[in-house]
């Protein structure tokens, strides 16, 4: 949540700092703030709103000199998204400038000490208690800014990444990180900050990542000194070679992230599995798994933790690693797992699934596990993030940047290695024929193929179908086995960039209850393919047939009795049954994608949302 931006050295700094957060938007855009460093004045200009808007008040008015400039992109947690609680936020001398990503949860005790003090306050926010803070150390104790970062941050708790300049000291920006991502690129003479290394790509590709509980101080023409927060001792960062690049960033030629995203699928599982998954040899090489085997074969019980689509992901993978590798699974939210005092035993497996490797909850999930003596595994996303340096081994999706908010090519890329792990550990077990392993890795190589054909042949199909129920308040996902969890994440995907009202259920659950929902009105969308309980699930379109519900149906290719019965059917290829989700996922996120469009909501940046969600 929230995404930091900044620069020191010889180019204009507004520029870079702009275009910056416009690429960090996905992690929140309630409101935007930019402060630049001229030489002489600090200028700074912040609103609530988008970058854009940002872009269109700063030009009015304010200077866009100088080489020095910080700037944030905010997702809202203290205080409204107004223009006042938008960062950067000034100390009361105004010669301190923060940035912050995080929250400072004591922030409240350590305002009324300010106060007492004397500070006076413009915003509700917890950032501006720590810029005061900040000031407040320098004073009484008549240090250095670096040090009086260092020792205000060792009376919070919380988390951060944050960004401090002095326009006293014109040449240094302290940054510190605990919780929150920070990277630094390295320059000529340059140095970039930022929540990640997009905003810097097409100047450098040398990064330090910073660790938690550790601080920079970046001087022009001087370097970086890390250190650590707590102890003060000095850490030598590890730099390292970007692997991203531009055109992954940029939405070439796609209307949205979202669409451009769905349409990567193909590639982004063949990258998943590249070098992995050696089908002529019959082999998965995962290092993760190999490296851990034993421990991960005989596991009593997986327990898996994520959040949102993740979670989704997780539930797939029960079904899969019950099926084919015997191993109990619990799927379990993050959020949730981390309050309960669940038991976990010491030979317990815990799989955390994360897109953004930043997830709070997860997070805080996984040192739980861990302080319990769970083995810990993580399926990330982003390389290098906190999850990742979290646990105890793990596998990459490789999936490339996911921009829009809503997820779409890592949840497929999840199943996709969560489907690899269970192969193994089934092989490894002897739960699985060498013919059954083979044949599982022959058909997941041709699922790329199959989405791209799903991709090429309904896209229209589905843009109709969209048109037509575009307007309706609600809508029913239903799935079973394999497909339930898909179910959930269509209602999911509909939910947040639609807003239109939709649940995800176990088709046989409808009778339970939700059926009463059904009448003429009611669109019902319904994963009805060849293999997974087909004939229960045409009884249950029948069920809701006959209470005049819509059907729009999920089927096989050459399906004809769902047709006979449903308003609309969008066809998948056939696979085997376990890999489906990675098919029928697809048209459900086409269709929401299309009614938001419809519905002219802001597809990559749905209202409330941030991609990254490092707060509780
Ligand atoms: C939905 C979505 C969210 C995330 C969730 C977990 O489209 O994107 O539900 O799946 O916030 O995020 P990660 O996977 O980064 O831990």
């Amino acid at each position: 949540m929230c995404g930091i931006v900044g620069y020191i050295g010889h180019r204009d700094a507004y520029p870079i700092v702009l275009k910056g957060l416009q690429r960090l938007e996905y992690r929140g855009y309630d409101s935007a703030g930019i402060a630049l460093y001229d030489g002489q004045e600090l200028n700074l200009c912040k609103t609530k709103g988008k970058v854009a808007d940002l872009k269109a008040k700063f030009e009015e008015g304010t200077s866009t000199k100088g080489n020095i400039g910080i700037g944030h992109t905010r997702w809202a947690t203290h205080g409204v998204p107004n223009d006042v609680n938008s960062h950067p936020h000034y100390s009361n001398s105004e010669n301190l400038v923060i940035i912050h990503n995080g929250i400072i949860e004591n922030y409240s005790s350590l305002k009324k000490e300010l106060v007492k003090r004397g500070y006076t306050f413009q915003s509700d926010t917890d950032t501006e208690v720590l810029i005061n803070l900040i000031e407040d150390v320098m004073v009484k104790e008549d240090v250095k800014l670096g040090k009086a970062v260092q020792i205000a941050l060792n009376q919070t708790i919380g988390a951060y990444a944050i960004t401090v300049f002095d326009k006293r000291k014109p040449n240094e920006l302290i940054v510190a990180r605990l919780g929150s991502p920070l990277a630094i690129g390295i320059g000529e003479d340059e140095f970039f900050i930022a929540s990640d290394a997009s905003p810097f790509i097409e100047f450098t590709s040398n990064v330090i990542y910073l660790e938690d509980g550790e601080m920079a101080v970046i001087r022009r023409n001087k370097g970086i000194k890390v250190r650590k927060i707590q102890d003060d001792s000095l850490v030598d960062p590890y730099v390292q070679e970007l692997k991203m690049n531009l055109e992954q960033i940029e939405k070439g030629g796609y209307d949205h992230f979202m669409l451009k995203e769905i349409y990567e699928q193909p590639n982004a599982i063949k990258d998943t599995y590249r070098g992995r998954m050696l089908v002529d040899k019959g082999i998965i090489k995962m290092s993760g798994v190999d490296d851990n085997i034993e421990r991960l074969a005989n596991a009593k019980r997986i327990i898996i933790v994520a959040c949102g689509t993740s979670w989704h992901a997780g539930l797939v993978a029960e079904y899969i690693f019950e099926d084919l590798a015997r191993i109990p699974v619990e799927v379990e939210y993050a959020s949730e797992f981390r309050y309960r005092n669940p038991v976990i035993y010491e030979n317990d497996v815990v799989i955390a699934i994360s897109q953004s490797g930043e997830t709070a909850d997860t997070m805080a999930a996984i040192k739980l596990a861990k302080e319990k003596g769970a083995f810990v595994f993580g399926v990330c996303n982003v390389v290098g993030s906190s999850i990742s340096r979290e646990t105890h081994a793990g596998a990459y999706t490789h999936a490339g940047p996911e921009i829009g908010v809503a997820s779409t090519k890592a949840f497929t890329t999840q199943i996709t290695v969560l489907t690899m792990m269970a192969l193994k550990l089934a092989k490894y077990k002897g739960a699985i024929s060498d013919s059954q392993f083979r044949f599982h890795l022959q058909e997941l190589e041709r699922i790329p193929a199959k989405i791209t054909r799903v991709l090429e042949t309904s896209n229209d199909h589905i843009k109709e179908i969209a048109d037509k129920y575009k307007n309706t308040p609600n809508c029913l996902y239903l799935g079973r086995g394999f497909n339930f969890p898909v179910a959930l994440e269509g209602a999911l995907k509909l939910k947040e960039i639609s807003y239109i009202h939709a649940e995800g259920y176990p088709a046989a659950e409808m009778k339970h209850g939700p059926i009463a929902l059904i009448d003429e009105q009611m669109p019902v969308v319904v994963i009805a393919t060849k293999k997974g309980h087909y004939d229960k699930v045409v009884s249950n379109i029948q069920e809701i047939k006959s209470r005049k519900g819509k059907i729009i149906g999920i089927v096989t290719e050459g399906d004809e009795e769902v047709r006979n019965l449903a308003d609309y059917v969008i066809e998948i290829p056939e696979t085997i049954e376990s890999l489906t989700p990675l098919l029928t996922t697809i048209p459900l996120q086409l269709l929401s994608y299309h009614i938001a469009v419809m519905l002219g909501r802001n597809v990559d940046q749905p209202r409330n949302l941030a991609k990254s969600v490092t707060v509780e």
